[in-house]
């Protein structure tokens, strides 16, 4: 049966209120019914739907109870990144933070030096505060006002496919509020799960015995990072917005604007967010901010300080993965004192190895700490750090627990001096200590299973070769029961022997052998981070692939010719030959080649090259690299580089003391690279 005229219409008419109501309550934080009157229309809704599933729309409210589960989440590219910020734990940085983008602007907009000096000095610059929310980032999609994708961070450019997720989440909009939205629309903002759910969530996970939550970020991130959407749903997740992504239309002029626009689109804004008109006032936020902390509903780490001009802040541009428009001002990391009752010394897949403190356990911020880092033995005796000490202890966010200081007042006889050993505690090879180095080595290399241990666990990484499902407890096992003792080992591992693993199930077991093999397909760059060649990161392994184009040239480079490729200096070049020099390296690549690793060759063909068919014009004198050699990197990945600015130039890289070429970039919009953009544009190509 068809549904009538007037039926269609109660449907539209209920998703309408509905969706007001919504808005009213969590963008507006000002609900206009009360929960009973909702559930009543929801209801009717829902059984409207029932009854004729023609009815039911993708906006429709009652479509966030969750879809079906996924067996894993596709990937997304982010059109624009999403960039990182730099952290700031004193009044003092962001001080300098202000001063940085005062002299920058300055620069930018007078030409004079004196008027430079003296405008700086007296340029205020409005910058937002807002709260710096501890949940997890991602990005919204709206097309023609419809929520069409949510994808992830990740690495920043590329994230995973929640959508799913996130539709589950009540202050998402399904649907733009309002008219004037662009046809195409990414919103940015933070998804977090507030105190009350989170305390709720782990008192039922208590009462059933089943794993809690450490705080309501991880908490958030597990939930919305579920293949189960049903899951997702029943977790009380909300949502503030920040900014945003992509944009197929004009963007206001500031960042209060944006603001107010995206509320004004349904998307629920943090209501602490002011403008500061200057240092002073910024400060006094993040002051009054510490205080209410207590009594905010949802957890906060920081202030956000971020430039309210968005013509300022195409001027400020970037450094690496962070706006140099924006500073995240952290609150102080939680401390608390405890006893260590012993060192251990771990030892790290270069040999280095790393005092451990073994702590009488702490509650640290919500988290129970056993083990601190000690860092280095330098550190401990700077700090003077005996077994038996009383200690400070601190956490903040993601970063390893560290012993900060010691309670010397509290010192009792009976504590013990912390000894370097002379023997590795895993392999019992020498121990050495390399003069002007702070840590000291196990010289045990490949030898020493800790160290294989974890060239092992770099191998298989996700930026190395991503073989995924051979997590660090796998690792250790195929290490100890001495089934793998190389990379070149893992290809040849069988499903029996992968099942036979503790807690392995068959399924997992073929997952593994999936993922092995569809890891060896990779490109060269990726290889060359995986085989763990010692100071080779991302950024040096992608430049010697482009460079060399393929593996074999590597093998007989020398030190002098490795040096000519960007970033690599003596000490660098020094590790890799030596690395292909090591007989039993070369047998492991040998290995890994034959058990089928391949990449593509990296083309030559001009149009396949990164940069094809880009001009770029050079100005000012560049600090690290000289105009040749930029040119040189340009055109080797395909780019023209032209000697004067026009409207077909895509980007204008300018050092210091640029002329007119900038002049002339500015008044035509072209995009202006400085040198650590364009060094980290470079980078990624
Ligand atoms: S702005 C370039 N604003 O902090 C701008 N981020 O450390 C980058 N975060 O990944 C983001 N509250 O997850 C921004 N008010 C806020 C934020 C915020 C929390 C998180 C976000 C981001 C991370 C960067």
């Amino acid at each position: 049966m068809k549904p009538t005229d007037k039926t269609l219409k109660r449907a539209v008419k209920l998703r309408e209120l509905l969706n007001d109501y919504n808005y009213r309550y969590h963008v507006l934080d000002d609900p206009s019914v009360s929960d009973a009157e909702y559930d009543k229309l929801f209801i009717e809704l829902r059984e409207l739907e029932q009854q004729y599933p023609e009815l039911i729309t993708a906006d429709s409210p009652t479509q966030r109870v969750g879809a079906a589960p996924l067996k894993e989440f596709a990937e997304v590219q982010h059109e624009v990144p999403m960039l990182s910020l730099e952290n700031a734990f004193e009044d003092e940085q962001v001080e300098a933070f202000y001063k940085r983008i005062q002299d920058r602007l300055a620069k930018y907009k007078f030409n004079s030096i004196d008027l430079q000096e003296f405008e700086s000095e007296h340029m205020e610059i409005p910058i937002v505060c807002e709260p710096k929310l501890d949940g997890l980032a991602v990005s919204l999609r709206y097309e023609k006002g419809l929520l069409v994708r949510a994808a992830t961070r990740g690495d920043g450019f590329t994230g995973e496919d929640v959508t799913e997720n996130v539709r589950t989440v009540r202050s998402v909009p399904l649907r733009l509020h309002g008219k004037d939205f662009p046809d195409v629309l990414e919103v940015r903002g933070e998804i977090y799960m507030p105190i009350a759910e989170f305390k709720e969530l782990n008192s039922k996970a208590l009462a059933n015995q089943e794993k809690v939550f450490a705080n309501p970020r991880n908490a958030a991130a597990g939930s919305l990072r579920q293949l189960n959407p049903r899951i997702t749903a029943k977790r009380q997740l909300a949502i503030f917005c920040y900014g945003i992504g992509a944009f197929s239309d004009k963007l206001p002029k500031t960042h209060m604007e944006t603001l107010a626009k995206l509320r004004s689109w349904g998307f629920p804004v943090n209501l602490e967010i002011k403008l500061a008109s200057d240092k002073q006032k910024s400060l006094e936020f993040y002051q009054q901010l510490s205080v209410k902390r207590q009594r905010l509903p949802y957890e906060i780490d920081g202030v956000v300080y971020k430039v309210d001009s968005l013509a300022d802040r195409e001027i400020l541009g970037f450094v690496s993965r962070a706006p140099r428009w924006a500073l995240a001002h952290k609150f102080p990391a939680e401390q608390v004192s405890t006893i260590i009752e012993d060192v251990e010394f771990q030892v790290g897949r270069t040999g280095a190895l790393t005092p451990v403190a073994r702590l009488k356990p702490v509650s640290v911020g919500g988290v129970t700490v056993s083990n601190a880092t000690l860092h280095n033995m330098d550190e401990v005796k700077r700090k003077d750090t005996r077994i038996g000490d009383t200690v400070i202890v601190q956490r903040a966010g993601d970063v390893i627990p560290e012993v900060v200081s010691v309670l010397l007042e509290h010192r009792g006889k009976n504590v013990k001096k912390i000894k370097m050993p002379a023997k590795c505690p895993v392999c019992n090879s020498a121990v050495e200590q390399i003069e002007g180095e702070a840590a000291a080595r196990c010289t045990g290399g490949l030898y020493c299973s800790a160290q294989r241990k974890e060239a092992l666990k770099h191998f298989a990484s996700r930026r190395a070769m991503d073989i995924e499902g051979l997590g660090d407890k796998i690792i250790d096992q195929l290490v100890e029961c001495g089934l793998v003792a190389n990379p070149a080992d893992l290809y040849a591992l069988t499903q029996d022997q992968l099942a036979n693993l503790e807690r392995m199930a068959e399924k997992s077991a073929s997952n593994i052998l999936t993922a092995l093999a569809d890891s060896k397909k990779t490109s060269l760059a990726r290889f060359l981070y995986a085989l763990g060649i010692r100071e080779v990161g991302e950024a040096t392994a992608k430049n010697l692939a482009q460079h060399f184009g393929e593996l074999t040239p590597l093998f007989s480079a020398t030190v002098e010719s490795l040096q000519e490729i960007s970033d690599v200096g003596p000490v660098v070049a020094n590790h890799i030959v030596t690395f292909f020099a090591e007989p039993h390296n070369r047998t492991v690549i040998d290995k890994l080649l034959a058990a089928g690793i391949h990449w593509e060759k990296i083309s030559r063909d001009p149009a396949a090259q990164p940069l094809h068919g880009m001009t770029f014009v050079l100005t000012g004198t560049l600090a690290t690299l000289s105009r040749e050699v930029a040119k040189e990197k340009l055109e080797n990945l395909g780019a023209k580089v032209a000697g004067s600015v026009s409207a077909k130039t895509n980007y204008v890289v300018v050092g210091t003391d640029a002329g007119s070429k900038l002049k002339k970039a500015a008044s035509l919009n072209i995009p202006i690279m400085d040198e650590e953009s364009f060094l980290e544009f470079l980078h990624k190509q």
